[in-house]
């Protein structure tokens, strides 16, 4: 029978003896040994490595393992370092919180388990730095516990061999994952069957350009099977991009245009730009929207600067913003008469030839300096 992607089954619905073979006769045959920390069950050695391999490639953590081993040959060593010595020696290799958890964990295994690292993953798992998955490797390596492990390379392994549709990194597809990472470990050879998925994972079933005539999983792999090899695993969703709308007054008069001074905090902080108007002109200017005509709350924002006397759509346009989208609808607004009142400090009547060297967000600056460039737009023999 064909195992069920449903993941609400019970521990054991995926279990497999056949599986845990092929891992562990091809790593025999083909798996890495010789890497620095194989071969020990010095738990210190092999935490250490769990942790400098967590976000790094092999290749790059073996002279900065081998050095820290040489300043910091034991767990009390470590603990009693300084966290300056500590991060010297992890400096080059990224991800600096890895170093000063590792710091804390070696305090707490001095203080808290007599300098021993404990073999349950669970309480492994309680130490600073060590997740499920590390928690795992580490106890199956040093103290030959059968526990399963599920870091990147192995959630690769498991969603292109059972063909696994969803993003792994969802918690029910995560939680599928870890199932059946639990189900198919064997009664013997954990050591073996924990390399063999890593070393599956880092030099065959690699993200771009597998190698699947030479895997030992390939007969039974359904991504394989049905030529999806290449879309599993499934990448992480983007997100969609909250979208906000604006309009955006581009208020012209006697050789001016009118901007306004952004607050310091916020989009554009501290930047001059255009007047805006939440409401957004209904296909008709003279339509009401919410109880006003667009034209009066034009009328109502303009107030304090002079009474407009036409209002022209312009080209709407978009501006992507980190977390968001604004949509700005632009328009044109000639006055018929100028107001200068006093206490409008936060706007002023900026001359269009200075408009090229003015503070503002770059795709407003774009608008007017286009609007500057096609047309006599600015031109005072236009105004109404
Ligand atoms: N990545 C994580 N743990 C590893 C290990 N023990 N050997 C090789 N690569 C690894």
């Amino acid at each position: 029978m064909q195992p069920s992607t449903s993941n609400t089954l019970a521990a054991g619905t995926y279990a497999d003896p056949d599986f845990s073979r092929a891992v562990i006769d091809w790593q025999q045959s083909h798996g890495r040994h010789a890497l620095p920390w194989q071969n020990t069950r010095d738990a210190y050695r092999i935490w250490l490595s769990e942790i400098m391999l967590q976000q790094t490639q092999v290749t790059a953590v073996i002279p900065y393992y081998q050095k820290f081993l040489l300043s910091f040959p034991d767990v009390a060593a470590l603990a009693g370092a300084t966290s300056e010595q500590v991060m010297s020696h992890w400096s080059g290799l990224g991800y600096y919180t890895r170093a000063r958890n590792l710091h804390q964990c070696a305090k707490r295994v001095v203080a808290e388990h007599g300098g021993l690292f404990p073999a349950d993953p669970g309480l492994l798992a309680d130490l600073p730095g060590i997740g499920r998955s590390t928690a795992a490797a580490i106890s199956a390596f040093a103290y030959g516990t059968r526990a399963a492990i599920l870091d990147g390379n192995v959630k690769r392994v498991f969603t292109r061999v059972f063909g696994v549709d969803g993003y792994p990194g969802s918690k029910p597809v995560e939680d599928q994952l870890w199932r059946r990472a639990v189900d198919l470990l064997p009664q013997v050879g954990i050591e073996r069957y924990t390399q063999g998925l890593m070393d599956l994972g880092a030099t065959l079933c690699t993200r771009s350009r597998p190698d699947c005539a030479r895997c030992p999983l390939a007969a039974r792999c359904v991504a394989l099977a049905t030529d999806r090899v290449h879309l599993l695993p499934v990448r992480k969703p983007k997100k969609a991009v909250p979208q906000r709308q604006t309009s955006m007054l581009v208020v012209i008069d006697q050789g001016q245009v009118l901007l306004e001074q952004r607050p310091d905090s916020g989009i554009w902080g501290g930047l001059l730009s255009l007047p805006e108007l939440e409401a957004l002109a209904p296909a008709d200017l003279d339509d009401e929207a919410d109880g006003a005509t667009f034209g009066q709350l034009l009328t109502q924002a303009l107030a304090p600067f002079g009474v407009p006397a036409s209002c022209a759509r312009l080209t709407p346009f978009s501006h992507v913003f980190t977390h968001f989208k604004l949509q700005i609808s632009p328009y044109e607004v000639r006055l018929s008469r100028r107001l200068d009142r006093a206490g409008q400090d936060s706007h002023v009547w900026y001359p269009v030839e200075r408009l090229a060297d003015a503070p503002l967000p770059a795709p407003v600056k774009k608008l007017l300096l286009e609007l500057l460039r096609t047309e006599d737009l600015f031109a005072p023999e236009r105004a109404a």
